[in-house]
């Protein structure tokens, strides 16, 4: 691989403590590339030209890390237009809208899934994210779940098995029996296929008890736990996840103080998802509080066809600013470094000597624009090591 210096950068977004505050920043900057690592930021005037083989020009652009999604579920057959149109006119949002798209992507083929899946990662990779998650959870048997995993980690090694997402009409009668079901076949199939275990852990979905069992017994098999949690209601998922070591707990809308200084004594991220907010017309969670708290924060997109259909992280950086309490720089932390905490990642999500040299060249001078100018397509280049 040759190596490649981007110089001309205005504003180098690095996360790398020897350079400026909160963001590691460098101003007029320079970033040398070398088998797929960064092995030199700094100012452009001190670049190593001779160690380059290209030579790229940002013009002026502020540059920053790769946004990191550490959130999605994207796949899925049909959509559930209808459901946000019937929201916005005032229904609220419940968990068993889930069960309509599990019914559409049962149905798809795997081409089918396969090719949708391939324009959502264009999307993604259009909006500057370099590294997503991606669950299952719209199969909920075994051949589907397994199915849905497979196809994810065609594009992503970040996959998460969600068999336990709601429980399937064809269990309605005997949830329990379910929970049998995943932690039992359906966890011998996915277990393989998947990096990490997740419960959608609300009323409507699934209990602490249930989440308990579950993620207990994916911890067994080696998987890395996350959980959904705190989304439509108080609950005791935030507190369960914390127990056992989740490196996230996700959506975190509803949170008690306890809940709060849990998560600010854990190493576990609390990943707040505004689009699911902006869709179901929710309040929005409270960033501030965690941050003042000394919570870690990440943010993610939720993209899913139910409560939150947008694969854009400059949206969420947007609402994160406008709504949560969020500096500019602290929504920017938590889609990038933020992200990567959350998949317990230190090679992606900051620009420092030895990261993947994954990047964004901003069509704007600085970072701030990405809350200054939402809807804006500010995104010129994404560059995936
Ligand atoms: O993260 N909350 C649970 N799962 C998704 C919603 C899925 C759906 O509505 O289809 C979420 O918001
Ligand atoms: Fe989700």
């Amino acid at each position: 691989m040759p190596a490649r210096l981007l110089t001309g950068i205005g504003e180098l977004v690095t996360f790398d403590p020897a350079h400026d505050g909160e963001l590691g920043l460098v101003r007029d900057a320079a970033l040398l590339e070398v088998d797929g690592r960064v092995t030199w930021t700094g100012p452009a005037a001190c670049a190593p030209i001779a160690d380059a083989d290209l030579v790229d020009d940002a013009a002026g652009a502020a540059v920053i890390p790769g946004f990191v999604d550490s959130h999605t579920h994207l796949v899925f057959g049909g959509d559930r237009a209808s459901e946000f149109e019937a929201r916005m006119a005032g229904r609220p949002y419940a968990a068993g809208g889930i069960r309509s798209t599990v019914a559409a992507t049962r149905e798809a083929t795997d081409d089918q899934l396969r090719s949708r899946l391939a324009r959502f990662v264009d999307e993604l990779h259009a909006q500057g994210t370099t590294t997503f998650e991606i669950k299952s959870g719209y199969g909920l048997t075994v051949d589907d779940e397994a199915r849905i995993l497979r196809l994810a980690r065609e594009v992503t090694a970040e996959t998460t098995f969600l068999g336990a997402h709601v429980v399937p009409t064809e269990y309605a009668g005997d949830p329990d029996a379910y929970v049998d079901l995943v932690v039992g076949d359906m966890l011998d199939a996915c277990a393989p296929l998947a990096r990490w275990i997740d419960v959608f852990c609300e009323t409507g979905a699934f209990s602490v008890e249930q989440a308990r069992r579950v993620l207990t017994a994916g911890a067994a098999r080696g998987l890395g736990l996350r959980l959904h949690a705190g989304q439509l209601g108080p609950g005791d998922g935030v507190a369960l996840a914390v127990e056992l070591g989740a490196a996230s707990v996700d959506h975190g809308t509803y949170l008690s103080d306890a809940d709060v200084s849990r998560l600010a004594a854990s190493t576990t991220v609390a990943t707040l998802l505004p689009g699911v907010e902006f869709s179901t017309r929710q309040p929005y969670p409270d960033a501030r509080r965690l941050l003042d708290a000394g919570v870690r924060v990440a943010l993610a997109s939720d993209c899913n066809p139910g409560s939150s259909f947008t694969s854009s992280m400059p949206f969420c950086i947007a609402v994160a600013v406008r709504d949560m309490g969020m500096t500019p720089a602290e929504a920017l932390r938590a889609s990038t470094l933020g992200g990567a905490e959350a998949l317990r990642r230190d090679d992606v999500g900051h620009l420092r000597v030895g990261a993947r040299a994954d990047y964004v060249v901003l069509r704007a001078p600085s970072h701030v624009h990405l809350a200054y100018r939402p809807g804006v397509p500010l995104v010129a280049r994404t560059h995936v090591a």
